[in-house]
């Protein structure tokens, strides 16, 4: 693909540096003295002392098997270590699977407005990409007709993101099957960016993961959001088809195909922490969505949103003169950083009121209370 400036590159030169970052998208985030105590706490002294002494050669191509088999404890019956790779990062896995599924005579279909390299890996990977729209009036849900006509004789992908960034929404379940069995009607894989799975409000709304309910399903996921651990920089694939899981190896081969040992002990450590660490983070969840609740009624003449119930982001719609990006502008200048609409898609014409919100950090509060102040100084003139 011809080179493009990353979407979210204005945005930082709009917001770097400031004090109040509202645009974040994980949660609290961990530090290792918290893993560390955590890990005691159960008892797991072992794990303490390997992160202390552990060898710095390298880790076996596509991630040592102490990770992958706890990683595939968070999956169903059909996935085991073997169907586990570790990258080094979400993203890396996002690229690595478009690469692998497809090439320049090939079709793919993506959601838009989104996360840039959800929407773009198939792009990066030559393919032909159709972007459907989804929209909030539809509660940010997928149409599997909109899918199904889509669908070309070339088409080889289909890339979700569940629950979905920027919304904060989660599909139906009947929407999650009708799209495996258009895909599996025409041999299609999809891929399912689960990067915010587990971090449901409400764990019923939970959806099977796409590697569990799809044989040519890819679960994506990241140490990042859920659990805090951006900068262990851990993510993974996990999928049954085994003769795609080696094309998904050799592929990796030439990009970072060991993952620092010291990353995946810390990631062990926060997956065997995992119950504690998601209590403790979908509370600060669930405190500062009050406070947005609040915020929300309070200035509903300048602000809607479809309430996420999943994740740690929303997308907000201000109803007042300015677009987001002039919204974001305004807001840098009082040190409060936003992710406009043109962080999240291409053509911003039909979104261009829309931005993104984090809410996953205790810090939420300060910056709301800022975001308060700055709309009673302008809303006279909104
Ligand atoms: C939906 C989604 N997928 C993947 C990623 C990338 O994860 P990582 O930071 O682990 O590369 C992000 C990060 O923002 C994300 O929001």
């Amino acid at each position: 693909m011809a080179y493009k400036e990353p979407w979210s590159k204005k945005h930082k030169r709009v917001t770097g540096g400031l004090q109040h970052s509202f645009s974040n998208s994980f949660s609290e985030p961990l530090n290792i003295q918290e893993l560390i105590q955590y890990s005691l706490a159960r008892g797991d002294d072992k794990l303490v002392r390997a992160y202390n002494q552990h060898s710095l050669d390298y880790t076996p191509n596509g991630g040592s098997l102490d990770l992958r088999e706890e990683v595939a404890s968070f999956y169903g019956a059909k996935i085991n270590a073997e169907n586990i790779l570790i990258f080094a990062g979400g993203q890396v896995a996002l690229q690595t699977a478009a690469y692998a599924v497809l090439d320049k005579d090939s079709h793919s279909i993506a959601f838009t407005p989104g996360y840039q390299s959800v929407q773009q890996a198939p792009e990066h990977a030559s393919s032909e990409t159709t972007k459907i729209k989804l929209h909030a009036e539809n509660q940010w849900q997928i149409d599997p007709l909109d899918v199904e006509k889509a669908i070309r004789s070339n088409t080889r992908y289909i890339v979700l993101n569940e629950p979905y960034n920027p919304t904060g929404m989660i599909m139906k379940p009947d929407v999650q099957q009708s799209l495996i069995a258009i895909a599996r009607k025409h041999n299609i894989t999809i891929l399912c960016d689960e990067a915010y799975r587990l971090l449901e409000h409400n764990k019923n709304d939970r959806l099977p993961a796409m590697a569990d309910a799809y044989e040519n399903g890819i679960s994506a996921c990241a140490i990042s959001k859920p659990w805090g651990g951006c900068g262990i920089t851990i993510g993974w694939l996990a999928l049954q088809d085994l003769d795609l899981k080696q094309k998904l190896v050799d592929i990796q081969y030439f990009g970072t195909a060991c993952p620092s040992r010291a990353s995946e002990i810390q990631a062990i450590m926060t997956l065997r922490a995992s119950d504690t660490i998601l209590a403790k983070n979908l509370e600060i969840i669930e405190n500062n969505l009050q406070l947005l609740d609040q915020f929300m009624d309070t200035y509903s003449d300048y602000f809607d949103w479809v309430r996420p119930i999943a994740s740690s982001v929303a997308f907000v719609r201000f109803k007042g003169p300015l677009s987001s990006d002039e919204l974001g502008v305004q807001l840098a200048k009082d040190g409060i950083s936003i992710k406009p609409t043109y962080c999240f898609i291409d053509d911003v014409t039909e979104y261009c009121d829309y931005f993104r919100i984090g809410f996953g950090e205790k810090a939420m509060p300060a910056r709301l209370d800022a975001l308060t102040r700055f709309v009673e100084k302008h809303k006279a003139n909104w």
